[in-house]
């Protein structure tokens, strides 16, 4: 019986293994059902997708799951549930309900880990305040656990990822390092201290985040996953605007810089770093640390809300962040142009 999780994950656990762009080809060449109240839907590349039930409220759905991102099986349930659970804050939307989603091999693996990634999934759940309403589990030789999820939202307080003006700033609520970190724990090389910091940080829910971006009407917002800050950053611009972020306001989990230098980055990074480099500038002084600008390259795991905000706006968010104890760091600011390009100074 094998006890050691991440080992057999062949894939790693920071999503995100397809190009992103031939996922946009697929999807945008498929001629999806849709009709009229859907709001959200496939084409948006949105964290989740929103129908219409009335005029006061919609339903917002969103699936994640994944393979092992971390060996103790009570944490990787919390984390994936966390992750599942954050494309619906991500929308500004409260969770209601719940469906697991299960790979996993009786045979190869201790069925009394299955119960701790069920009790870690759950315990989150608990925490969201959503109900657990069932689910569906496949025999497979490689774990994967995550949620389907529903929420609700008042379609008029929804937040998408697109929306920002130029000006608004840019407030990123988690640290960036996940993927570095997760690629470093397989080779046993991240120190007790911060692997503790990590997963609590990962398995940590968007929820507060959430309430915050809402009560302080932000314009736009999702979250870090699997393509990396300069992913997401590339899907709230588009090509309507640009976008400055300042290398040195990035925070990020200090062991992370020396685990980079020794070269440990998980393949997501490279499929991220070869797509969105040629919407990326990255100024001199910046490029003379490489850590810095690949830094934006790293796919996150339950990775934070990425918030454009009014400045105007700030000083709400900021009494509001203190009250629900929400971690913040303003990285940068929207722009008028180069539309479509992501600055790093
Ligand atoms: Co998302
Ligand atoms: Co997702």
């Amino acid at each position: 019986m094998d006890t050691q999780l991440t080992h057999h994950s062949r894939f790693g656990g920071c999503g995100a293994k397809i190009n992103p762009g031939d996922l946009s080809d697929i999807l945008c060449a498929i001629d999806v059902p849709e009709n009229a109240n859907v709001i959200v839907g496939l084409k948006g590349f949105d964290d989740a997708g929103v129908y219409r039930l009335n005029d006061e409220l919609a339903l917002v759905q969103t699936v994640d799951f994944f393979t092992p991102v971390v060996n103790d099986p009570y944490w990787f349930g919390q984390i994936a549930a966390a992750n599942a659970l954050s494309d619906i804050y991500a929308m500004g939307a409260t969770p209601i309900t719940a469906l697991n989603i299960v790979c996993f091999s009786p045979k190869k693996f201790d069925i009394g880990l299955l119960r701790e990634i069920l009790r870690g999934g759950t315990d989150k759940l608990r925490d969201s305040e959503a109900s657990l309403l069932g689910g569906h589990s496949v025999e497979d030789d490689e774990i994967k656990y995550g949620l389907a999820v529903t929420g609700v939202v008042n379609p008029q307080q929804m937040v998408r990822n697109e929306g920002a003006q130029p000006g608004d700033l840019l407030i990123l609520t988690k640290p960036l390092g996940t993927g570095i970190l997760i690629s470093a724990m397989k080779g046993n090389r991240v120190s007790k201290e911060t692997e503790e910091h990590l997963v609590t940080v990962m398995a940590a829910l968007n929820r507060h985040a959430s309430e915050l971006m809402i009560s302080a009407h932000a314009h736009a917002a999702t979250d870090v996953t699997g393509f990396g800050l300069a992913g997401h950053l590339k899907e709230m611009i588009k090509e309507n605007l640009g976008v400055e972020i300042y290398a040195d306001k990035l925070p990020y989990f200090p062991e992370s810089q020396e685990l980079y230098a020794e070269g440990f980055l998980p393949s997501a990074f490279y499929t991220n770093r070869d797509f969105y480099t040629p919407f990326v500038e990255i100024d001199e002084e910046v490029a003379c640390s490489r850590f810095l600008g690949d830094l934006l390259f790293d796919p996150q795991s339950s990775g934070g809300l990425l918030i454009a905000l009014e400045e105007d706006s700030f000083d709400a968010f900021l009494r509001e962040a203190l009250r629900l104890s929400v971690d913040h760091w303003v990285i940068g600011r929207s722009t008028q142009g180069p539309k479509g390009t992501i600055r790093v100074r």
